[in-house]
């Protein structure tokens, strides 16, 4: 008898990753899709698609099929998905028929979007898809001891959502979601940059604005950065040069929900878990904890430790794998 692949998949507004059991990370790639709109089809998924935003002409469109953590065009998805599981194959040289799939939620998606996200991976193959709730894969992820009795709080800041929980027990005691991730902080850097300088700036630019010159409200050597756009007024490309400071303002009110949504869900914490929170703190994951500065200013802010994990970008999917192990005891904990 085969034994079936098993495999976890982190399907994330900004990257899509693919773990195996066996082989560890098998695919990492952005979660863009490139269509020609003539005739339907994929030209290009991940880094390839995400090297074409804001510069193709007009038959060809650039689509990242998840917002909010969620699944926003479901047949782009699956199709997206479809890509992938043939890249992950091919980069592993073995054939994956039938795998069983691990594919991680966001703790604030609904019935209807988790079945969506269910369904748009059962499409591709897969025998059996399980679910598993983004925070939890994180913390597995993150090597935290999510199976025994003692408090181990997850802050996972991802593109399109950033979630808080508290996890003891194999389950979620408490968790806050709120839809403010690493693509607010672009969109905020996009529109300081357009009211203030009248530049319009692509996605791509403000990403890149946020993670060279883009600190959390602490103090700082200023550093600056030359950046290129359309200027709204005279509709020519301009070069502007922006200082650091003015992107750390413009980011602070998305921070500061982010730094409250962590506050409430300490303040929900247990009498009995207080304690361990207290000791071992909060650990960070997602790549929005790699904004310069995040992990001393919540520091700062918050009274309890704050640590970050080792591999912040990857905890999720390698937690989503590993937990096909303890899969059956998770789920009944969670439902
Ligand atoms: N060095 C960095 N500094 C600041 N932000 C960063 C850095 N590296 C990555 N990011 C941001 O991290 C976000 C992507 O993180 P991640 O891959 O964890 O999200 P995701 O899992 O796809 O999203 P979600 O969990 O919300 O569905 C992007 O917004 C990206 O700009
Ligand atoms: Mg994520």
């Amino acid at each position: 008898m085969f034994k079936n692949t098993e495999i976890g998949i982190d399907l994330g507004t900004a990257n899509t990753l693919v773990y195996s059991k066996n082989k560890g990370i098998i695919f990492n790639e952005p979660s863009v899709v490139a269509i020609d709109l003539n005739t339907n089809q994929v030209l290009a998924v991940g880094l390839d698609a995400k090297e074409m935003i804001g510069k193709t002409p007009d038959h060809i469109k650039t689509v990242r099929p998840l917002k909010d953590g969620v699944i926003a065009d479901f047949d782009i998805t699956a199709q997206m998905l479809k890509h992938i599981m043939k890249k992950a194959t091919n980069s592993v040289k073995v054939a994956m028929r039938k795998p069983n799939v691990v594919v991680c939620t966001p703790f604030g998606a609904t019935t209807v979007e988790k079945k969506a996200i269910q369904d748009a991976v059962s499409s591709c193959g897969a025998k059996r898809v399980h679910l598993i709730e983004e925070p939890v894969a994180a913390a597995i992820g993150a090597d935290l001891p999510v199976e025994e009795p003692t408090a181990n709080v997850i802050v996972d800041i991802g593109g399109g959502t950033t979630e808080v929980a508290i996890i003891s027990y194999g389950g979620i005691v408490s968790c806050h979601s709120i839809r403010i991730g690493g693509d607010q902080l672009d969109e905020d850097i996009i529109q300081y940059v357009r009211k203030t300088y009248n530049l319009l700036i692509g996605e791509q630019t403000a990403e890149q604005i946020k993670m060279e010159i883009g600190y959390a409200p602490i103090e700082h050597s200023p550093v600056s950065l030359d950046v290129r756009g359309r200027d709204l007024v005279t509709g020519l490309p301009k070069t502007m040069t922006i200082q650091s400071e003015e992107i750390q303002e413009a980011m602070t009110e998305s921070l500061l929900r982010i730094l409250e949504s962590i506050r409430a869900t300490l303040e929900e914490s247990p009498p009995e878990l207080s304690g361990d929170i207290v000791d071992q703190g909060v650990i960070l994951t997602g790549g929005g904890s790699l904004l310069n500065g995040l992990q001393e200013w919540l520091s700062q802010r918050i009274i309890v430790p704050v640590h970050l994990t080792d591999q912040p970008l990857e905890a999720v999917a390698i937690g989503t794998g590993r937990s096909l192990d303890v899969i059956n005891q998770l789920q009944k904990k969670i439902n």
